[in-house]
């Protein structure tokens, strides 16, 4: 069942956002989160008594981290208890911030939204693009990435999240270095392996470290774009190592936004 957690006020800060409303009630708007994104819009619209929003959680993290607005926390059911949720709630718009990889729920919000004629905006990262000195290769899923690494045994430091790690199990040739923030399920971890559990943001310097002493040849990552997992890739290029890079499955049709005060415009004004 979805819990609420009390909203944490925060004085809005001065800003040319700051227009005199043109409308009585406050804009009713749902943003779905569970990325760093979705916690800067949370703190960027806190407090300002032209938006009444709430944070959306999958619920995937034990412990999440804290967000400036009311939270609920769970799935909605489907498409149709996203539009069950959005008309109880009066929702006037919706963001989805979540993360680029997390497709099913944007779909819904795509399809929730269209049938109910919500405005909807999508607040995403700039996936990271290749830059002179990477050795990147490009898949379109996991099982492209599982490919990519060859028949031969590597050293592969996999850094996609926890979900999905079962789909390498199909290559237990490999040592496979992995990084998640949750503990991952014992069925999906590979029988070569290391498991660090921690949450960026990561050094370029402690990132090459860790892979000179873990003697890894090879990465796989999502291009998830942002700052904070970068670093990574920096190392890589630093170490001249090949990077077996995922494609984000993409919006959809939706109008997509990278940053945070375009955003909040799209709450704040009366046409988005
Ligand atoms: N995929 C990644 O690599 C990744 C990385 C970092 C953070 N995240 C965050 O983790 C969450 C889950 O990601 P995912 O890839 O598992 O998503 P997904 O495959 O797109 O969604 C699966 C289901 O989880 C529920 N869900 C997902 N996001 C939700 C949200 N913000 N609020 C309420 N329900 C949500 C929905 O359930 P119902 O159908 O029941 O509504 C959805 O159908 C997302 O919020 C995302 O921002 C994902």
């Amino acid at each position: 069942m979805p819990q609420t957690k009390t909203a944490q006020t925060k004085t809005p800060a001065a800003s040319p956002l700051a227009a005199p409303r043109r409308r009585a009630a406050p804009i009713r708007a749902l943003i779905l989160g569970g990325t760093s994104e979705a916690r800067a819009l949370a703190a960027r619209i806190a407090g300002d008594a032209r938006v009444h929003a709430t944070v959306s959680l999958a619920g995937r993290t034990s412990a999440p981290l804290a967000q400036s607005l009311p939270t609920r926390i769970g799935g909605f059911g489907g498409v149709e208890g996203l539009k069950r949720y959005l008309e109880e709630e009066r929702v006037d718009r919706v963001i989805d911030a979540t993360h680029p990889f997390a497709a099913r729920i944007s779909a819904n919000a795509r399809e929730a939204c269209a049938a109910l004629g919500l405005p909807l905006l999508v607040l995403t990262r700039a996936p990271w693009s290749r830059m002179e000195g990477d050795r990147w290769i490009e898949a379109a899923n996991n099982a492209g990435a599982v490919a990519a690494l060859g028949e031969a045994p590597r050293r592969v430091f996999l850094t996609i999240g926890r979900l999905g790690l079962a789909d390498f199990l199909g290559a237990p040739q490999h040592y496979y270095l992995i990084r998640t923030i949750e503990r991952p399920s014992e069925n999906d971890l590979p029988p070569r392996n290391g498991l660090i559990l921690e949450r960026g943001p990561f050094t370029v310097e402690s990132e090459l470290s860790l892979m000179r002493e873990a003697g890894i040849d090879m990465i796989v990552s999502k291009n998830s774009g942002g700052r904070d997992t970068y670093a990574k890739i920096e190392a890589a290029r630093t170490l001249g190592l090949e990077v077996v890079m995922i494609t984000p499955p993409g919006g959809g049709g939706a109008r997509v936004v990278h940053d945070v005060e375009t955003a909040a415009a799209f709450l704040f004004f009366e046409e988005p």
